[in-house]
């Protein structure tokens, strides 16, 4: 092992709303050795992770319109902050292809339907969940994969089943889906940084 080996693996959140996923995510590497939440980006001055950020004390910032629309200026971005890892948490951008070729099976993103359904450009949030309660859909759930240059596309990491009960509304589903994010999330991030770091023992420096 080499000391490079022992330095937390950095991660980096996107996230354009609310960030209850993201905040789940700098819970659960609070005090980590093995990874760290070293910065929270959004496209959105207005996105409620800002806040999430600041409570937990990460590193935040808005990105403007050329650092999050064009490639090689939020490559430039990730690879300045040298993040090991790249989370989307409610990140509405598409991510262009110079960063997804940076970042090869370094970028993750979570979806809230059973991909391939549900998604695509414009699938997101609640209008994935009013989607599947109009086709009276008996389950829905989640996706996390990794991200390639088209939207809701990328090889796929884990899924896991909701059963839709009898009565339910569409908050209730919603619900039911944030639960489970909020679950699995964080520990497939800890996967992924395990592996990330795996590697770096095994790799001559
Ligand atoms: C989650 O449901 C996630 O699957 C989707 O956007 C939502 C973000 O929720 N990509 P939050 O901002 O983490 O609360």
């Amino acid at each position: 092992m080499t000391v490079e080996a022992h330095q937390p693996v950095r991660i980096v959140i996107l996230a354009s709303g609310t960030g209850s996923n993201a905040q789940k995510i700098m819970e659960y590497f609070q005090g980590s050795e093995d990874a760290s939440v070293i910065a929270v980006f959004s496209n959105n001055p207005r996105a409620g992770v800002l806040e999430k950020a600041a409570k937990a004390g990460v590193f935040h910032a808005v990105m403007e319109k050329e650092q999050y629309s064009q490639g090689t200026v939020l490559r430039d971005l990730l690879l300045a902050h040298r993040a090991d890892l790249v989370v989307l948490a409610g990140y509405l951008k598409l991510i262009p292809a110079e960063v997804v070729a940076a970042f090869p099976e370094r970028i993750i993103n979570i979806h809230p339907s059973l991909l391939p359904k549900y998604g695509g450009k414009g699938m997101y949030g609640g209008k994935v969940h009013e989607a599947v309660m109009k086709n009276g859909d008996s389950f829905s759930g989640i996706t996390i994969h990794f991200v390639n240059e088209r939207y809701d596309d990328g090889a796929i990491i884990l899924q896991k089943k909701v059963p839709i009960q009898a009565g339910w509304k569409q908050e209730d589903l919603e619900a039911a889906i944030h639960h489970l994010e909020h679950a699995l999330f964080p520990g497939v991030v800890a996967d992924l940084a395990r592996h990330i770091q795996q590697k770096r023992a095994n790799s001559p420096q």
